[in-house]
């Protein structure tokens, strides 16, 4: 079962995630993040943006993206190579030739997937990944259908997820129809998973990937898959959690050894 993490705020989510991961980089300095775009992670990016003006070196983590549009310029401000360069990159001062995102120019498109696993397979493995939910339920852009053994490949948005993305774009018709994303059986090879929500628009998604059946048709359910998840909320996205009494409970007995 996923540890869930009741915070206060989303600040104070975002600092339960980077104390973590910056005792992972202090204790190894090669340390290999999976990193996710979207709002939700930015508390944590912030936060670790933070340890590393106080010192902490990011210099040799490597990251790898979940996901890119396709089609959508890496100039583009939001592409998501421009968004994890603003938001990550810059914020922690990490070195962009260690930072990867897939590839999403339609140029090559047809063997993106590939060559964004063989990246990942020569990182060694992704020792932490974070990640946020969308109100369909997808983690990376695997929508509704994905199946739990997808690997990095092109996706087709879904209508819902357009129209949520639109926010960052001046109109619908602007937001992408394709993608590339790792798959679900990419994501489930990392060692440690972090999902975080805020909000309740994200409560029905997050109890059914928590609570749910496991089903692709909630693609955020794979979570329950994996031995070692951690799920960081706040009290909007928790609270359709029917077990939300017994996540407080364990966590007001957490083991002091028990780290996250
Ligand atoms: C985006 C990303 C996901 C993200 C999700 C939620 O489209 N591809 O990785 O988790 O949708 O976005 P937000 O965090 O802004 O709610």
């Amino acid at each position: 079962m996923a540890e869930i993490v009741l915070a206060s705020t989303k600040e104070a989510a975002g600092e339960v995630v980077a104390s973590h991961i910056a005792g992972l980089v202090a204790g190894n300095p090669e340390t290999v993040l999976g990193v996710a775009t979207g709002s939700t992670p930015l508390p944590v990016y912030e936060a670790l943006g933070a340890r590393a003006r106080d010192g902490l070196d990011f210099s040799r983590v490597s990251a790898y993206a979940l996901d890119e549009y396709v089609g959508l310029p890496v100039e583009h401000p939001e592409s998501y190579r421009s968004v994890i360069t603003k938001e990550f990159v810059e914020a922690v001062g990490a070195d962009p030739s260690r930072v990867h995102v897939p590839d999403g120019s339609l140029e090559r498109i047809e063997t993106a997937g590939e060559r964004y696993e063989a990246l990942l397979a020569a990182s060694g493995g992704v020792d932490l990944q974070i990640l946020g939910i969308g109100t369909t339920g997808h983690i990376g852009f695997n929508e509704p259908g994905s199946s739990f053994g997808s690997l990095t490949r092109v996706k087709t948005l879904t209508e819902q997820t357009r129209i949520d993305n639109a926010r960052f774009f001046d109109s619908l018709d602007e937001v992408p129809i394709h993608c590339v994303t790792q798959g679900l059986g990419t994501i489930l090879r990392a060692k440690h998973l972090v999902l975080l929500a805020f909000g309740e628009g994200k409560a029905e998604a997050l109890a059914a990937s928590v609570e749910g059946p496991v089903s692709s048709s909630m693609p955020g359910s794979a979570i329950q898959l994996h031995p070692h998840v951690t799920v960081v909320v706040d009290d909007a996205a928790a609270s359709r959690l029917k077990h939300l009494d017994y996540y407080r409970w364990a966590a007001d007995h957490k083991p002091a050894w028990q780290g996250l």
